[in-house]
């Protein structure tokens, strides 16, 4: 049995506690953030969007600030959660605390990064990795395949994103500007690092692509409209075919149901290609909508990664 911990018991850490509790290859042993274990027991056992969860297996909890502090002995790999730390640097105590391998889930320019049906089999042990961000899990494995079998000139990234914590119930004060605002009461363009992430895996594209974030008053899910100048003239029929016959099925789904977010919360895919909203302008501007479950979807993924490290401990 991988024994495995999570340090920031936030909306990843607690949907990959579920998630790796119910996996028969991974023991949770342990569990750190700032607030108190109460509380921390309390919000995984209910979760106002994925229902009620039942364990019966003991998990040591703590609840400490300090990177520095933490006994992470025994523990074969180390989800970093937080959101706070993302540098190697500080990311370097989980392992010198006791952690074997430790994923990060978000974004990082210091760190490997890998994106399951990408890129995932180029893992070659390394200590420390990044399970990059939600929305480049949902885009990169679908404008791959865009990029390889047709070509991109050029492409703008629109996220349509559920809030998260970082943002306000109400106007208050916040280090982003528009962060401050009500999350409930309010469309909120924010910045995107989804371009930089994609050109991470698609080097060839550096410069290519523009993201922005828009948030909505929904809690789950992420809408992704992208806008594709592509390389040659092209038919909807022949970019339907290639993306049927080049999508990684355990990964990226194509559905003709008329999807709305509710309906993606507790899928599996990093990204569902809505093929009613598929369109092309000119034979030459495509236009694409991708669904994804930003939290069960992305956790699910970290999972997966999880599955593959263990096989070189
Ligand atoms: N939510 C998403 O859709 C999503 C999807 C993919 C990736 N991610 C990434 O995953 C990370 C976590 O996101 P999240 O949405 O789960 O955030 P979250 O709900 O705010 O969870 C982060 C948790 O870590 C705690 N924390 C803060 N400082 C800490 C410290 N020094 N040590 C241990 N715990 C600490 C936070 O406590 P306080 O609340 O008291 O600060 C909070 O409980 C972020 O990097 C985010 O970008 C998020």
């Amino acid at each position: 049995m991988i024994k495995v911990a999570i340090n920031g018991f936030g909306r990843i850490g607690r949907i990959l506690a579920r998630i790796i509790l119910q996996n028969k290859h991974f023991e949770l042993i342990a569990i750190n953030d700032i607030y108190d274990i109460y509380m921390m027991d309390y919000l995984l056992k209910h979760d106002s969007i994925y229902g009620n969860f039942k364990t019966k297996n003991t998990i040591k909890m703590t609840s400490c600030a300090d990177i520095t502090k933490l006994d992470w002995s025994g523990v074969d790999i180390l989800f970093e959660c937080s959101g706070i730390y993302t540098k190697e640097d500080e990311l370097k105590y989980h392992l010198k605390n006791g952690a074997k391998k430790v994923i990060l889930s978000t974004y990082s320019n210091e760190l490997p990064m890998f994106i399951m049906g990408f890129n995932e089999e180029k893992y070659n042990n390394e200590n420390i990795i990044s399970s990059c961000s939600c929305t480049a899990n949902c885009v990169v494995p679908v404008l791959s395949i865009i990029d390889k079998h047709i070509g991109i000139q050029k492409c703008n990234i629109t996220t349509i994103h559920s809030y998260t914590s970082e943002q306000n119930l109400l106007d208050n004060k916040n280090t982003d500007i528009r962060r401050s605002r009500s999350a409930t009461q309010n469309i909120i363009p924010l910045s995107s690092n989804v371009a930089n992430a994609s050109t991470y895996f698609l080097p060839h594209l550096k410069g290519k692509l523009s993201a922005n974030s828009i948030r909505i008053p929904v809690g789950n899910g992420v809408l992704i409209d992208l806008h594709i100048k592509i390389s040659q003239k092209s038919k909807l029929s022949h970019i339907k075919k290639i993306l049927n016959k080049n999508i990684n099925k355990n990964i990226v789904k194509i559905s003709k149901n008329f999807i709305v977010s509710t309906d993606v919360k507790g899928i599996k895919y990093s990204s569902i290609i809505d093929e009613n909203s598929i369109h092309l302008v000119q034979d030459d501007f495509l236009q694409l909508l991708l669904w994804q479950d930003n939290e069960y979807g992305y956790a699910q993924k970290v999972e997966q990664m999880a599955e593959l490290m263990k096989e070189y401990l």
